[in-house]
């Protein structure tokens, strides 16, 4: 139980808006906390190890997909695109597409610099005469591209499935944010991971080496650590399930027993089976993935999945609105 009117403490050196988000967000019931804090550098370093499990295949069919496509990608696209990746990462997929397209330029987009500057230099390497300009910044909204690129073909590059991290809603409005910030006229390539048994996604999202719980209980670490609180990280267990009314695994941090702790001056409870939401990633067929795209303001026009059915890559265009009954 939270007292409302209570003041949090300041805490030195904590990232405010991370501060913010786990007091509002456990004070809330059901309790949640965004899963962008997953991605401190033990988070993202354990994604990394997510990737490469036997169980998680969406990384492996993805890149799968990119290396069959990228060509037909390329013949639809036309040469001379500037390619804009949204939340670049470390930009491991990237090389198939620009091998592919004959681009004009590449733009990262990412929030974090560290990122952005790693994977542009590599790139840079591997490409020597392709203009790369790295940008740093909040890709959910609209972004200001380099004027360099101004006036070329934009192709947006939205892979791993990212988009199924946000509920409908905001992934409709990160979808429109995506033509502001590309233009009409624009061409999106973007991974969506397909719906499919629990007896896949399950294990995809509860690994039996542990590294997916390990990345989930890592945020309570996270919060020990940065926010300087006392959460007994020992009394959680990870838990991934699918909630089928939404068409999404979700990820929670179960309490296995009666349980408090002070965060910034603050105190929570939480009863034995009570847990924080802390992931949702949503699955979509291919009819809901096309009208989630045109609802976003983007035409599909083609899809690329691959033979089993798990993950499909999507080719869209922002048209202007078409003349419709
Ligand atoms: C980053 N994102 C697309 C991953 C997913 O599959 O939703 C994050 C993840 N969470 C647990 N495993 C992977």
């Amino acid at each position: 139980m939270l007292l409302l009117d209570e003041p949090a403490d300041t805490v030195p050196h904590a990232d405010p808006a991370f501060l913010s988000d786990v007091l509002a967000g456990l004070a809330q019931e059901p309790k949640a906390i965004p899963a962008r804090w997953f991605y401190d550098r033990r988070g993202s370093e354990l994604f990394e190890e997510i990737t490469k499990l036997p169980e998680y295949y969406p990384t492996r069919v993805e890149t799968g997909l990119l290396e069959m496509h990228s060509a037909e990608v390329g013949r639809i696209t036309g040469s001379g695109r500037a390619v804009v990746e949204f939340g670049s990462g470390s930009s491991l997929k990237t090389p198939h597409l620009l091998r592919a397209i004959d681009p004009a330029a590449y733009v990262p987009i990412d929030i974090s610099g560290d990122f952005l500057r790693e994977s542009a230099d590599g790139l840079a390497q591997a490409f020597p005469g392709l203009p790369i300009f790295p940008v740093e910044a909040n890709f959910m909204r609209p972004v200001a591209l380099p004027q360099e690129i101004a006036g070329k073909a934009k192709l947006g590059f939205f892979p791993g499935s990212t988009i199924g991290n946000l509920v409908p809603r905001s992934a409709v409005n990160l979808l429109r944010s995506m033509i502001d910030t590309l233009g009409l006229g624009a061409m999106l390539l973007i991974g969506m991971d397909r719906v499919k048994g629990e007896d896949v996604l399950v294990p995809a999202y509860d690994d039996a080496a542990g590294v997916t719980a390990a990345f989930n209980l890592n945020l309570l670490e996270r919060i020990n650590r940065e926010l300087g609180a006392d959460v007994p990280v020992h009394l959680f267990r990870h838990q991934a399930r699918w909630n089928d009314l939404w068409a999404r695994i979700e990820m929670h941090l179960v309490a296995t027993e009666d349980l408090s702790f002070t965060i910034a001056g603050r105190r929570f409870a939480m009863q034995a089976g009570d847990t924080i939401h802390t992931e949702n990633s949503h699955k979509y067929d291919p009819r809901s993935a096309r009208q989630l795209l045109a609802a976003g303001g983007w035409s599909p026009i083609r899809e690329w999945p691959d033979a089993d059915g798990k993950f499909s890559l999507f080719l869209a265009e922002a048209r202007a609105e078409p003349v419709a009954p």
